[in-house]
């Protein structure tokens, strides 16, 4: 599926042998790619495509330039809107909408990448992400306490659910900036990286992910972000028919397939790695095929020798 064009958002899709991982790309770097109204509602729009895109396999999200992105823009999101309730409600919806609905929904695994300036708003989609890898030389800030408001939208929320109480108050409070190292250390992001190491090891991740099962990665994803907020039985409960459930949507079947190269076939060890998908997709179409079918597949190939 070609990627659509829009003003403020940039999709590339990789290639060859980096097929499958689809960047998506906050790009206003003459503005530290601040988030307008305009990028908000573009990036709504461009997760909604990509949530049903086919060739996105993992989804990076990242920014042109030297920023991810410097937060709200506070002329366009802030001042613009100051005299203008509707415009205003109908942003902060879209705003809302794709840095935490659709981003924490997203179907498959996302990765933030952090190549610099992270700042204030921006905290809520690096949050949403499943993964996020910042560089070395990237530059955080709880920036708000700065120009006198609080940390607003969710990123309150944010920085307390994922931060510790004491690293959430005191980025906050003080909206002292920090790097990548330090950004690693409160645990706000997996790793950091050197920065001319950012895209390579951003790929690096992303190609391990794909070579997972795609279904019971998406179902451990949504059970971990769910189970967060349940006590234990409520969670024993829901994990038992979200099993099931990522049994019965599983096209692979992952489950059945491990078992026989565990078990029957001893041709790889689970807790060492993982169960070869093509192997099972190989197998899913040959069970598939119907006596007419397979006929048909072997007088193809023997035609295309
Ligand atoms: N809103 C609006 N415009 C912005 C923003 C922003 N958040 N951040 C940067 N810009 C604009 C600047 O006004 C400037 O525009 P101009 O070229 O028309 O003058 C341009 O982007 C480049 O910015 P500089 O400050 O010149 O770039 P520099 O690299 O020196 O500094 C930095 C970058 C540190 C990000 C600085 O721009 C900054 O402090 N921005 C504000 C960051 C912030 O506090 N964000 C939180 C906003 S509140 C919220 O998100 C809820």
């Amino acid at each position: 599926m070609a990627a659509k064009k829009f003003k403020t958002v940039l999709i590339e899709k990789g290639k060859g042998a980096e097929k499958g991982i689809t960047w998506l790309i906050l790009n206003r770097p003459e503005k530290r790619n601040a988030m307008s109204p305009e990028l908000h509602f573009e990036m709504s729009e461009a997760l909604d495509i990509l949530s049903e895109d086919p060739d996105t396999q993992v989804l990076v999200l990242t920014g042109a330039g030297k920023a991810f992105s410097a937060g709200q823009d506070l002329a366009l999101y802030f001042r613009a809107n100051e005299k203008d309730a509707i415009n205003r409600v109908r942003t902060q919806k879209a705003s809302h909408a794709w840095r935490w609905e659709k981003l924490v929904s997203f179907p498959k695994p996302t990765i933030a990448m952090v190549n610099g300036f992270c700042f204030g708003g921006a905290f809520t989609q690096l949050c949403a992400c499943d993964f996020a890898i910042a560089s070395n030389t990237a530059t955080f800030g709880l920036s708000e306490v700065n120009w006198g408001i609080i940390p607003g939208g969710i990123v309150s929320w944010n920085v307390a659910d994922v931060l510790s109480y004491r690293d959430a108050l005191y980025y906050a409070v003080t909206g002292d900036p920090f790097d990548g190292k330090t950004a690693e250390k409160i645990r706000l992001v997996n790793y950091s990286v050197p920065a001319p190491k950012l895209k390579a090891e951003t790929i690096k991740l992303a190609k391990k992910l794909m070579t997972k099962s795609p279904n019971a990665m998406r179902y451990t994803k949504e059970a971990i972000r769910a189970v967060r907020r349940m006590g234990v039985n409520e969670a024993d409960d829901y994990l038992t028919v979200k099993n099931q459930a990522c049994k019965m949507t599983d096209k692979i079947p992952g489950r059945d397939e491990g078992m026989r190269q565990f078990l029957d076939e001893k041709s790889y060890r689970p807790g060492l790695g993982q169960l070869d998908l093509k192997k099972a997709a190989r197998r899913k179409a040959s069970s598939a095929a119907t006596p007419t079918t397979r006929v048909r597949a072997k007088k193809a190939v023997k035609k295309k020798k």
